[in-house]
């Protein structure tokens, strides 16, 4: 037996358990296969191949450049990493908002082209008919709502979503459908603590918090904010684990004075 097959895979309906045994669910992002080798390693639940990628990897403003076949290669890269956690993908801008077929084939690419386990999707009511034509495929569906990432340019600013009564009660309303939908978890992106609590609390699916408090099932945070690799992006919710940034400049600048200095290589270090 590989030691691989011995490993217990996370699975959607993990994740589900998790939620009715009250067991906290962690969510890291990755794009890479080095990274998705530590993240995995680490003992994450689940992996996101977040279109965040657009920002972290390519230097964009927004999201909505990335493509769905550079999404499809991240998701390559990180499943080669992986033994553990679940994989979820983003599904870009553009790809599954325009209509079901459009939404279905994307999903599709996604899950036999980059080898993910599951999609995530960015709305409520607006896609109702991609998600149920993407989850009557067979395909997992994790939903995400709030500070959806890829409405920027509607929202116009990246503060905390659903403070006025109507936003939350919309909010509310779209929880309750992704879950009907059938999709398996919940993505709720910076919204106030408390209705993250009454969504958490109102519908069966686990809920995965990203600026969105205490109450909600699970966590999720960009890898390369939470290493502190990103000094320019201190959001409240940010918890940093390491100050990355300073170690790898540190280290880059002490190469380059070795070298500069014919210390670096030494004897030992040379055949
Ligand atoms: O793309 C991403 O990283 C995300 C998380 C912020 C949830 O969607």
């Amino acid at each position: 037996m590989s030691v691989h097959s011995e490993i217990k895979k996370v699975t959607t309906e993990s994740l589900r358990k998790m939620k009715f045994d009250k067991e906290k669910i962690t969510m890291l992002t990755a794009y890479d296969y080095t990274t998705a080798r530590m993240v995995d390693a680490g003992g994450v639940d689940s992996i996101l191949v977040g279109d965040s990628a657009a920002n972290v990897m390519a230097g964009h403003e927004t999201t909505l450049p990335i493509t769905l076949d550079q999404m499809i290669y991240h998701t390559q890269c990180v499943v080669r990493g992986v033994d553990r956690a679940l994989i979820v993908a983003d599904l870009p801008f553009g790809t599954y908002q325009s209509n079901p077929e459009k939404a279905l084939e994307s999903a599709v690419r996604m899950m036999k082209e980059g080898g993910a386990h599951a999609i995530k999707i960015e709305g409520g009511v607006e896609i109702e008919k991609s998600i149920r034509r993407i989850v009557n495929a067979g395909i997992p569906v994790m939903a995400h709502l709030g500070l959806t990432p890829q409405s920027i340019y509607q929202f116009g600013t990246y503060k905390v979503r659903a403070k006025e009564d109507q936003e939350a009660q919309k909010l509310l309303s779209d929880a309750k459908l992704v879950e009907e939908l059938g999709c398996f978890a919940l993505v709720l992106e910076k919204i106030p603590a408390d209705l993250a609590a009454k969504v958490s609390e109102s519908i069966s699916i686990p809920t995965i918090g990203i600026g969105a408090g205490p109450h909600c099932d699970g966590q999720v945070l960009v890898y390369q904010d939470m290493v502190g690799m990103n000094q320019g992006f201190s959001p409240k919710f940010l918890r940093r684990y390491l100050d990355l940034y300073s170690q790898i400049t540190g280290a880059v600048s002490q190469f380059v004075t070795d070298v500069k200095s014919a210390e670096f290589p030494n004897e030992k270090e040379s055949y």
